[in-house]
Parts: C-alpha cells; structure tokens; sequence
C-alpha cells in the first residue's frame, strides 16, 4: 500500500506540448484545461493507466485530488456510495458555500433517491414515446433549414439549436424564450475569466434571473392539475414541492445542463468522429441500421463529461493506494472508456461494436445518467434524419473546443452539406 508523498504544492502547469510519456508523474495535473482544449488529453490517459492508475496530484490550485484512470476501480467506487460520497459536489472546484446549489447528483441516499424518484417519470418509456414524434419533427425543421454548399458552424446551427429546444420541450418553457435555458447551462458551467464571466459572483447573479423566470412557472403549474412536463413534477412532487428555493434552482440546473452540454457534444462529437474514421462512415451509408450501436459508440468515443468526483467518507483503499477520509477523487470516465482491460480495440471508433453500450459515459450505480435513453434517443432520431437526407457532412476545418476538463465538447466545428445534383 502505497502513501502519499509530502504534498508539493508548487501550483501545476499546463502540460500543453510537453510529453507524456517522459512528464514526471508528480508533475501530471489532469483536470488543468489545457490538454483537454489542445486535444492532447488521451496520452496523458494512457500514460497514467499504465503507470500510476491511481495518482495522486499534489499541486493543482484547486487542492490535492486522486485521479482513477481504470474502469475497474471506477466500477467500483460508484458501487460504494458509502464509502464514497457525492456530497458535497461533483466537480473538482471545492465549494464555496453561499454559490453553492443543492442538487441530487451532489446528494446521497436517502435524499438522493427520493428527489430523482420524483423527476424520473419524465424520461420513462412511455414520456419517451411520446416525445419522439416532436422531436422527430423538429429534428426535420433543423436539417432542412440548414445552408448547401457553404461552410457554416455545426455546433451552432445544429447542435445547439436542437438541445435547446429539446430543453424547452422538457420543461414546457415558452419556446420564444428558450434561448435563456442554454444561456444559463452555459453560465452555470462556466470558468469565471475563460470568456463568459468574470466571477463566481456574477454567474450567481445571473442564475438569480433563472430562478424568478421559473419559480413564476412553478406558482403557476402548482395552482394546475400535475402535468407531464418537469416543472409541473417538481411543483407537485410529494419529495419536491417544498423545496427551498436554492434547491429548486440547483435540481433545474442539474436538468437543464445534465441535458444540454452533454447531448450538444455528442452530435458534434459524431460528426468529427465519423469524419475522422471514413470508413465507419462508408459502414453507416451502406446499413443505416447501426445507428443505434453507432450512438453508443459516439458517446463512448466523446464522453462528454470527462470525469465526476467523488469524496471519500472514511479512509479506504484503491488499487493498492491509501485514500485518507476528506480525499477528493476524480473517476476519469475519459479514461475508463479507453482503457483496453475493459473494452477490446478501445482506441478505434466501431460503429458496429458489440456490446457498445458498455461505457462509462454515463456512469454507473445510483447516479447512472438519469437522462441516458432521451439522450440516445435524440441521436438516434438525429442520425435517422441525417441519413435520409445528406450523404456527407463533411468537416472542413480545425474544430474548436471548450477550456475545460469537465465538459468535454466544442465551440466549432465548420463543416460543409454539399447538394447532390
Ligand atoms: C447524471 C452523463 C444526458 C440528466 C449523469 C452522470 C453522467 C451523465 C456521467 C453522473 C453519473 C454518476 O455520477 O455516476 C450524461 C451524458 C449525456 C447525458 C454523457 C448525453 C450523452 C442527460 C440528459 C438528461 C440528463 C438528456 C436530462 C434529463 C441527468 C441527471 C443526472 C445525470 C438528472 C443525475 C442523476 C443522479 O444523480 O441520480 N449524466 N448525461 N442527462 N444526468 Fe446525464
């Protein structure tokens, strides 16, 4: 059983353009953005899961953390809820407690089980089946609007476009204003200085704005019969309706991002991979009827949310490390859903895998993506349509992607629909 060295705390730096596999292992620091936006994460990945599956990273400003590269060991810890707890967040920024949210992915049993009871209707089945139709046709309106023969921005035109209005769907929100939902998903995940805003502060101030847009909502479908829509479930939900108004605010931004970000990179995700792999996308043209397995392998292949965190309740141990109670850790799915003990070839994208929905993208245990068969079912429908219509989205450039090591997606990607004479 390995300790952990006297922590260094000389504040890491950015592993942009070093290499990985030469990098001191006390000198990796994971969750710093750069690698993630410079696309140079995945050796950094592979190097850790070969050397040091359980690392410990002394010297991020944000506090010492362990990083769990293995899927096994993730499996495990997200078995073991007791052991290691969701409380108090999810993400590495320890919180700061009067901008802090509650929410059920930040909560433990018996708590966490009675709020999402109250939410999951929503993404049931039958909600599903219902959705599909109006999603379908949305989808349509989507592509058919779309430019021919000129570049344009994939992740604004299509891929943000369509969540957003999934979102307002979700919610019944007036569909005029649903360009807010997005706005404040970004918001709540943003770093402050990296573009949107400056401070904790004013990201705080901004998600006040969201809070009276819908606590008006909720007074009015609380004085109406229960509804199937998510507002009207948190109003009348025995668990949820008297919720203090922090809590209200922290669940809707957990369903407002849970099904925005995540969803957003995987149809851009999608298009790149396919790109970057023509001859998956040959496979796809000639049997459209992969797209159900190509759907899971995307998201594997993108997994949009890099890591959750966990905390540990009492001192345990991992792969052979001593973890102290108090220890932060960090389950790189980015890691799991590449790590070959697990998944065979994990390094190529198959769109005919077997067993392709067996990644960790979604996690795991009591916190397993409450959203993940809507979020299947959007891409589904999505790529159906595609099929249908255009026989190559073809990327034209470089694309740009997000500064963070949580949310792993894109600002753009330019791509060009040819029409065919
Ligand atoms: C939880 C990923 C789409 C709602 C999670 C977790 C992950 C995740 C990794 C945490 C799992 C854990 O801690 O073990 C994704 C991905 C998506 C996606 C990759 C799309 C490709 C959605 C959608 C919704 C949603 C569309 C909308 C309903 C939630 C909620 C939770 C959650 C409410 C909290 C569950 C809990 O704590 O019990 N998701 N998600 N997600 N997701 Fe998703």
């Amino acid at each position: 059983m390995n300790d952990v060295k006297a922590a260094d705390t000389r504040p890491s730096r950015s592993l942009v353009g070093r290499d990985p596999w030469t990098t001191p292992l006390d000198e990796i620091d994971l969750a710093h953005p750069g690698i993630w936006q410079a696309n140079e994460f995945l050796p950094f990945l592979a190097r850790l899961r070969r050397d040091d599956p359980v690392h410990y990273c002394a010297t991020s400003p944000l506090g010492p953390y362990w990083s769990v590269m293995k899927y096994k060991d993730i499996m495990t810890m997200e078995a073991a809820p007791h052991i290691f707890s969701s409380e108090p967040t999810i993400g590495i920024v320890d919180v700061i407690p009067e901008f802090t949210l509650p929410m059920f992915i930040a909560m433990d049993p018996p708590k966490h089980e009675e709020q999402r009871k109250t939410v999951q209707g929503v993404v049931a089945p039958a909600n599903l089946k219902n959705l599909e139709g109006l999603i379908r046709e949305r989808v349509i309106n989507i592509l058919e609007a779309l430019p021919r023969d000129e570049t344009f921005n994939w992740v604004d035109l299509v891929s943000r476009d369509l969540t957003t209005q999934m979102l307002a769907t979700l919610f019944d929100f007036p569909f005029e204003d649903r360009h807010k939902l997005t706005y404040w998903s970004d918001v709540a995940t943003a770093i402050p200085g990296a573009g949107l805003i400056d401070s904790y502060e004013e990201g705080f101030e901004i998600l006040k704005e969201c809070l009276a847009y819908f606590s008006q909502l909720w007074q009015e479908r609380a004085g109406k019969a229960p509804g199937d829509d998510l507002i009207s479930m948190l109003a009348h939900g025995e668990a949820t309706r008297n919720m203090p108004p922090r809590e209200f605010l922290g669940n809707l931004i957990l369903l407002i991002v849970g099904g925005n970000d995540t969803t957003r990179n995987s149809i851009s995700g999608g298009v790149l991979a396919l790109n970057e792999n023509p001859e998956e996308y040959q496979k796809l043209r000639d049997n459209p009827s992969l797209i159900p397995s190509m759907v899971s392998e995307i998201i594997r292949w993108q997994t949009p949310l890099a890591y959750m965190r966990r905390t540990a309740k009492v001192d345990t141990e991992l792969g052979g490390k001593h973890i102290r109670a108090g220890d932060k850790l960090l389950m790189w799915y980015a890691s799991a859903n590449r790590d070959d003990d697990a998944i065979d070839n994990p390094d190529q994208f198959i769109i005919d895998r077997p067993r392709a929905r067996q990644h960790l993208s979604f996690g795991f245990g009591i916190h397993r993506c409450m959203g993940n068969r809507l979020a299947e079912m959007q891409l589904r429908i999505l790529w159906e349509e595609i099929s249908r219509r255009f026989d190559e989205i073809e990327v034209v450039g470089e694309p740009a992607r997000i500064y963070s090591s949580f949310v792993k997606g894109y600002t753009e990607l330019p791509v060009i629909i040819r029409s065919s004479d």
